[in-house]
């Protein structure tokens, strides 16, 4: 039999991307990662902007007042509207320095401080995850491939609060099962927003949304949690992905974010040298999806939405 062209060239680059058993992409290996950015006198820094320590923290679940919330929404709506520019930037051959340039000049021109900046020695200025990278990956020279997905996280710090959302694209053509990762990721999430209320418990969000993801086909990371922010970058409550015994219920004034990393493959992960970088350890993709949202008397509201 004589094996049609059409099939001898989409073996061949299959073969090209070395690809794995999970579709057809390139695997990440870190790149080069550029001197740090310069932050100017006139925007606020938190309390890690030199000791690389956050110091603003609480113990117990804030709720905020109604001017509380308006500057949440603030921080949030311009955490948005640089993600959503981000997005429209996103092409093959960009490098992930290039996205993180353009975050940092993005928030300091709106008198921001790009909270990733030295948080916990974090070095640049927003996290960018392409393809087996599951988070936290650091902004380096390697360009962005066709077919690559790559989550970028935005959070900044404004007027004493931050605001925190990320999303993940598509880089020219991604495979059908990338495709749908990234499509059952969102959808996990806004569909574990729907369910946020006065009374509800936190855990419950980790069974709605490990049980919709498994029965789309993919599975959980669960290193990775959603967490109350406000004047500080991380605090309680804890908001698990998957089947836990977190207590607590939700009430109104309550900020927090949801922020599934869902996968193809391994629910296992390990941290590169750099102390960041987490990849799943079977080179499997992943995705993730994260808004700020608020507690109001009969649902949630989604802050980090662009003007
Ligand atoms: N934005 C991440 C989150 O959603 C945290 C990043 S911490 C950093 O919680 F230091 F890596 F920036
Ligand atoms: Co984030
Ligand atoms: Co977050």
């Amino acid at each position: 039999m004589i094996v049609p062209r059409k099939l001898i060239i989409e073996s061949l680059r299959y073969f090209c991307y070395k690809s794995s058993r999970f579709g057809r992409y390139k695997l990440v290996e870190p790149g080069n990662v550029s001197e740090p950015l310069l932050i100017p006198d006139d925007v606020a820094k938190p309390s890690y902007y030199s000791t690389g320590e956050p110091s603003e923290s609480i113990h117990k679940i804030d709720i905020k007042d109604p001017n509380q919330i308006l500057l949440m929404k603030k921080s949030c709506t311009l955490a948005a509207n640089i993600l959503k520019t981000v997005g429209e930037c996103i092409k093959i051959g960009q490098t992930t320095d290039e996205i993180d340039k353009l975050v940092h000049k993005l928030a300091i021109e709106n008198k921001a401080y790009p909270s990733p900046y030295n948080y916990k020695r974090f070095p640049k200025s927003v996290c960018t995850s392409v393809n087996n990278v599951a988070c936290h990956g650091i902004p380096d020279d390697r360009p962005l491939e066709d077919g690559d997905i790559i989550n970028v996280d935005v959070t900044v710090f404004l007027e004493g609060y931050h605001g925190d959302c990320s999303k993940t694209f598509l880089v020219g053509n991604v495979d059908e099962i990338g495709t749908d990762l990234v499509e059952s990721t969102e959808e996990c999430l806004n569909m574990a927003i729907e369910i946020c209320k006065p009374g509800r418990r936190f855990r419950d969000l980790g069974e709605y949304i490990s049980t919709a993801a498994n029965l789309m086909g993919f599975n959980v990371i669960p290193a990775f949690i959603g967490h109350g922010l406000g004047t500080y970058f991380h605090g309680p409550p804890d908001i698990y992905h998957t089947v836990n015994n977190y207590p607590g219920v939700m009430e109104a004034g309550m900020t927090f974010t949801i922020e599934p990393i869902i996968g193809q493959g391994t629910e296992v992960i390990e941290i590169l040298e750099d102390g960041w970088t987490a990849v799943t350890i079977d080179g499997s993709r992943t995705a993730q999806f994260e808004h700020t949202i608020c507690i109001t008397n009969n649902g949630a509201e989604i802050l980090t939405k662009p003007d």
